[in-house]
């Protein structure tokens, strides 16, 4: 039998998902999958997440480029405002990627397509922290006229958000207030917590300006609430998550961890489920 080589995955990001992921690789796929390199901008932080994987191995590294030379996918899990530099040098080199800070990509879309198709190459966006991307992917292809997703968070989930706390005062709220109603791409450039799920559907479907997005600060929630409405050729659609939050970091979904583990599932099992 043909002996198969197994993934080196180089992980970018030593916070909440990508330290998740690197014990999930280091444990549950170890028979087609190994970490190569483990990368922080907090060195430390690498060292720390090296040192419980792995009593005698090392494998933090001390830069990006040496991370992207030692593997074959590179998992970008760090913040927004690094994504398109990480995904770009690792697409240039051939490597495969998975991005997760998906709201930084958004303005380098046309040149991520181009970049990957040229340098024959992979680059995936898990779903995150909602439901209905796989239906919205396949009526996509009939057609879809609509795509609104309502945000509800309780009204602590806004603390800190520039956009909120210039127009609004959310302290004793006491019913459903509706904070922004307006275009994804709008609701990216003002809501920070916002913008992986508001882009990956964007992303996915219609755009970033075609796809609607409502916010609501809702003193009776205690998850985040994603529903999502389609309207297309094909089918109409309707799904509402309730996120549990991750216990590493309270703006994480604890679901988007998981949707990172299961497309690294897809990318190692030769059979594929789902869209
Ligand atoms: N796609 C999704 O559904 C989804 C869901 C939640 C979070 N995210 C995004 O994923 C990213 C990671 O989330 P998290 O919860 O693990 O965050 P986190 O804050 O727990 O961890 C981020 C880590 O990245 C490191 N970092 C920051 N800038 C870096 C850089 N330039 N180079 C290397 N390391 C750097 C930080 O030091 C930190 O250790 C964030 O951008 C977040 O917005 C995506």
């Amino acid at each position: 039998m043909l002996k198969k080589r197994k993934l080196k995955i180089g992980i970018v990001g030593c916070g909440a998902i990508g330290s998740s992921l690197a014990k999930e690789i280091a444990v549950n796929f170890r028979g087609s999958a190994v970490l190569s390199a483990l990368y922080d901008i907090r060195a430390e932080k690498a060292q720390s997440l090296s040192r419980s994987l792995l009593k005698n191995t090392k494998l933090s590294v001390g830069s990006l480029d040496i991370l992207i030379k030692k593997s074959g996918l590179v998992i970008e899990a760090s913040a927004a405002a690094a994504a398109w530099e990480i995904t770009r040098k690792a697409v240039s080199a051939r490597r495969k990627v998975m991005v997760m800070s998906v709201g930084g990509m958004v303005g380098h879309l046309d040149e991520l397509f181009r970049q990957a198709s040229r340098n024959n190459t992979q680059v995936y966006f898990p779903s995150g922290a909602i439901s209905g991307i796989d239906a919205l992917k396949a009526a996509d292809i009939a057609g879809v006229k609509k795509v609104l997703l309502t945000t509800r968070k309780h009204p602590f989930a806004f603390s800190g958000v520039e956009y909120v706390e210039k127009k609004f005062k959310l302290s004793g709220l006491k019913k459903d207030k509706v904070l922004f109603s307006g275009s994804a791409s709008k609701a990216i450039k003002y809501f920070p917590q916002n913008i992986n799920v508001a882009a990956i559907l964007g992303l996915a479907g219609i755009g970033m300006y075609k796809t609607k997005v409502r916010i609501i600060a809702s003193p009776a929630v205690t998850k985040n609430i994603h529903e999502i409405l389609i309207e297309s050729k094909a089918a109409k659609i309707f799904t509402r998550t309730e996120n549990i939050l991750h216990p590493q970091n309270p703006k994480t979904s604890f679901l988007a961890v998981l949707s990172a583990i299961a497309t690294l599932k897809q990318i190692l099992q030769p059979v594929k489920i789902g869209t």
